[in-house]
């Protein structure tokens, strides 16, 4: 299918309800026409997380409204649209779900094709939306719900060449947060924080860097600062405000080096498939960390491969990944009907092993 497309995307898999229109003209590019997203921090703000119930209730609620905003700002009608587009997971099922149901009643009462995408596919082509990159490339997907490296071979071809075995890295932060009594999502109050530390003061671990391949772990990492805050307030009876911000700076130093020492070995097994125009590119959440992004960076420039990173705000969830994806799988004649499921376990390559802590909280990606 050679025409332009236009397609509308919806994303509800975790707290951001999202709609997003996206145009396709082979040879001319993509654009982003819009991008909704209403999040819904405040909502979850006393609960120190996502409460799933609260989050579905909310984009039932929020949904129709950002499809509105969606087309409004686009300046489309729904008669300009090609397709619906939804993520169908993974994710927090109850949010799925009603992405999935208000998906189904646009395409039944327009009669468009609905198709159902991968959240963490919508993650992994988002640099074909903004940089045309071409396959294979290495993706580093790190946010709040995972952490894998994966080949992307096409649209609907993903090679895992390691993930996290316990927490993601974005939970890991969030958690640290919660640990110093920093507001939620922790990154970018670790982050800020982070700024003013100093990185050498504590010694923490920096887990599975002993063991070959592209597996990570970061739970360790977080029981570790945990004993060092406790150690801390035993023998100071509490947390100077330099304290925190060493605490800070030690554990995303820690995180930013296992990702780099994980990403050197991925970049190598990528290269000896020898792509003809090798590229690295992160997605996700922490992909927005500025510190872990130019380790990145550093470490893709040594291999001699060109690295990209979207845009912050196509960094974290939104659905114009979602319209995008989409438009990638309506290319391939890759359509669902209205039998399309809500998924809340997905995983991209079905043929690697499951990963052992792969989304232990397995609602984000
Ligand atoms: O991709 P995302 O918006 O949602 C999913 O997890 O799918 O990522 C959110 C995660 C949260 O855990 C948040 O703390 C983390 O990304 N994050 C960051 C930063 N900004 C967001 N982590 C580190 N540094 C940041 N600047
Ligand atoms: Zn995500």
């Amino acid at each position: 299918m050679s025409k332009t497309l236009t397609i509308l995307g919806l994303e509800s898999s975790c707290d951001d309800t999202a709609a997003a229109v996206v145009r396709h003209t082979p040879g001319a590019g993509a654009q982003i026409l819009s991008s909704i997203v209403a999040g819904q921090t405040e909502l979850h703000a006393d609960f120190g997380g996502v409460v799933p119930e609260l989050a579905a209730r909310a984009h039932t609620e929020k949904l129709d409204h950002c499809v509105e905003a969606a087309l409004e700002q686009a300046s489309v009608d729904l008669k300009q649209i090609d397709a619906i587009a939804v993520t169908a997971g993974p994710g927090l099922i109850g949010g799925v779900l009603a992405g999935v149901m208000c998906a189904k009643g646009l395409a039944a009462a327009t009669g468009l094709p609905l198709i159902g995408v991968n959240h963490l596919a919508g993650h992994a082509l988002t640099p074909r939306l903004t940089d045309n990159l071409a396959f294979p490339y290495l993706v580093l997907l790190v946010s709040g719900g995972h952490c894998q490296f994966l080949i992307v071979n096409g649209p609907d071809s993903f090679r895992r060449l390691g993930g996290t075995i316990d927490d993601a890295p974005g939970e890991a932060f969030d958690k640290t947060a919660k640990l110093l009594g920093l507001p939620q999502p922790g990154g970018p109050a670790v982050e800020a924080e982070a700024r003013t530390g100093d990185a050498g003061r504590f010694a923490f671990p920096r887990p599975l860097l002993d063991r070959p391949g592209c597996d990570l772990s970061f739970s360790g990492l977080k029981t570790a600062l945990l004993r060092e805050r406790d150690r801390l307030v035993a023998a100071c009876g509490g947390l100077h405000l330099s304290d925190r911000a060493d605490l800070c700076a030690g554990f995303q130093a820690a995180v930013a080096d296992v990702l780099a020492e994980k990403s050197r070995r991925a970049l190598s097994e990528y290269l000896s498939l020898e792509p003809d125009e090798p590229c690295f590119t992160v997605a996700g959440g922490v992909a927005a960390n500025m510190s872990i992004r130019s380790l990145l960076e550093t470490v893709s420039e040594d291999a001699g491969v060109r690295f990209v990173a979207p845009p912050l705000a196509l960094c974290t969830d939104n659905a114009a990944m979602i319209a995008w994806a989409g438009i990638e799988r309506l290319r391939l004649g890759l359509v669902d009907d209205m039998t399309l499921s809500a998924r809340p376990r997905w995983p991209l390559d079905t043929t690697s092993p499951a990963l052992l802590g792969s989304g232990k909280k397995g609602a984000k990606a």
